[in-house]
């Protein structure tokens, strides 16, 4: 197994997991260079929630070693490799319904960098101030995802969208150094889709590199630097987007697996 280097900012080696004989990922590896943007795709089932619970700590790994930006995330916890910089958003939404967004931005701030419960606990000067900065940011991120108007609000009133809005505000809260996203635009109104697109390329433009995992593959076709090929746990392909949407085996495993599901959601291989 070879080092990261300094422009990757994560690589994952053979990463094997089964569910009860099932195998959900058979061997997988990928690479991701810092600041980039890459898509995940495959069909229903191919494994691509799966490795990102097994990169994020989220699910034990069978087998198979995670290096976030040169640093081998073995045994560590989620907290604790979200604090490394590693967030990610889930398939299944999770915001708190009973908190308002002001207040789910600042509790997804609490696994950022520089908070303790120790001096949470003596008040000290660093954590006003920190609480201070963190208020700061919930602010300008509440604008930036054009939700001011609803700081106060319960967070368990947003529309869909606005709760996948909410979450990737949560998950961009500490700068991390990438964001994996679960199908970010899945349920999304077509009109908030340009909406979400548009801010995905604003985090990526300040530094942030994204793995995606979408099946509206126009989508991940215009934003991805390149895109990885997930079919029955196994990387099928890697390459440029025009190079993985006119590749024989992709087609064949999309039209095999999913039929026109591919195209309902708005999704072509052309
Ligand atoms: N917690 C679990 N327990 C048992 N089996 C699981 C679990 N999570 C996933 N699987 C199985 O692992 C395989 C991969 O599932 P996974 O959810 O990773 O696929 P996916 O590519 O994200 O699919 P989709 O596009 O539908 O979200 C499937 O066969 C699934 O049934
Ligand atoms: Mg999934």
């Amino acid at each position: 197994m070879s080092a990261a280097t300094a422009s990757q900012v994560l690589k994952a080696d053979g990463i094997r997991k089964a569910y009860r004989g099932v195998h959900a990922l058979d061997g997988v590896s990928i690479e991701l260079a810092a600041g980039s943007i890459t898509g995940l795709i495959g069909p229903n089932g191919s494994g691509k929630s799966t490795l990102f619970d097994c990169i994020c700590g989220f699910q034990a790994r069978d087998a198979g070693s995670v290096v976030l930006d040169g640093r081998d995330l073995k045994g560590l916890s989620p907290q604790r490799i979200a604090r490394l910089g590693l967030r990610r958003t889930f398939q299944q939404l999770r915001v708190f319904p009973e908190l308002t967004l002001r207040q789910n931005l600042l509790a997804a701030a609490q696994a950022a960098p520089g908070f303790s419960y120790f001096r949470e606990l003596l008040r000290t000067p660093a954590v006003r101030r920190h609480e201070r900065e963190m208020a700061q940011r919930a602010d300008a991120m509440l604008e930036e995802l054009r939700l001011e108007r609803l700081a106060g609000a319960l967070a368990g009133g947003l529309s869909y969208g606005q709760k996948k809005l909410l979450e990737l505000g949560m998950a961009l809260m500490n700068e991390p150094k990438l964001l994996l996203l679960d199908e970010p635009m899945a349920g999304v109104n077509p009109t908030l889709v340009e909406g979400l697109k548009e801010e995905l390329l604003r985090v990526n433009r300040r530094g942030v590199a994204l793995l995606i995992v979408e099946h509206n593959l126009k989508l991940v076709f215009d934003i991805s630097h390149s895109v990885y090929v997930l079919e029955q746990g196994r990387v099928l392909m890697h390459g440029s987007p025009a190079e993985v949407a006119n590749d024989e085996r992709v087609i064949e495993a999309y039209l095999g697996h999913r039929g026109p599901a591919a195209t309902e959601q708005g999704a072509r291989l052309d």
